[in-house]
């Protein structure tokens, strides 16, 4: 495991970015697994600078979402394929048929989630982009989850809906199911970069780094993983 320590969020974002850079100019046609949520904007702020420049170059790039909440539809302004497109997509030169996310408002949700599974596996994750929820979540796998899973429908937990309900204008509003990439999906991508900030993430960062390996914290499934590389802030460092 290599740790990379920033001195803030920003610094953070830029390192993480520049890691990110650098599968996509070794291999240009990575398939590269994204995250949501507060921690990876700045990073993709950062990434779409770098594209402006004229640095980076996503027209062979294929990407794979974590997840996606079951009941929005892409146009929903919280879907997280709309945030994707607000945040990165629309300002990158990746072609649409390159984007994956699996639809939230597809008729039969278990078989899209076998289907998006199917489509990971024919492609194979390269690099896999990952946030960590306060209860050590990573994508929707909330705290124990069988560390065998594939992607399929999960139920979120309470601290979770919480936690995302600052993003919708009524708590209510918050959706109670996902669907998520499993365990299994996110172990088998090649290369992880996890990224953590905040004092808030502090104790769970250290549980997953450094504690038991239990599905209690399922970040720390990743402790197994032979080539993870950890970009934090001292903030979310301090407990470590
Ligand atoms: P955050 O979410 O980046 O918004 O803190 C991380 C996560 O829940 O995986």
């Amino acid at each position: 495991m290599r740790i990379i320590s920033a001195k803030d969020y920003q610094q953070m974002s830029r390192h993480s970015a520049n890691v990110v850079s650098a599968q996509v100019i070794l291999k240009p046609d990575s398939v590269i697994g994204l995250a949501t949520g507060s921690t990876p904007m700045g990073m993709y702020t950062q990434l779409i600078k770098w594209y402006q420049k004229g640095d980076l170059d996503f027209s062979n790039v294929v990407t794979f979402n974590l997840d996606e909440y079951v009941g929005l539809g892409k146009e929903d302004e919280h879907s997280y394929y709309n945030f994707m497109l607000k945040n990165f997509f629309d300002h990158i030169n990746i072609k649409k048929e390159n984007v994956h996310i699996p639809s939230g408002i597809a008729d039969d949700i278990d078989l899209e989630c076998s289907e998006y599974e199917r489509k990971i596996k024919s492609y194979g994750i390269d690099f896999q982009v990952l946030g960590i929820g306060h209860n050590g979540h990573i994508g929707f796998n909330e705290p124990y989850t069988h560390f065998g899973r594939d992607t399929r429908k999960v139920e979120l937990a309470e601290l979770t809906i919480l936690a995302n309900s600052r993003f919708f204008e009524n708590p209510n509003d918050v959706p109670t199911h996902a669907i998520s990439m499993g365990m299994r999906t996110i172990m088998q991508a090649k290369k992880i970069l996890l990224l953590a900030s905040g004092k808030h993430k502090a104790s769970v960062l250290k549980q997953a780094l450094y504690g038991k390996i239990d599905p209690i914290v399922p970040a720390s499934i990743l402790q197994l993983h032979t080539d993870i590389t950890v970009v934090a802030d001292m903030d979310a460092l301090s407990e470590i």
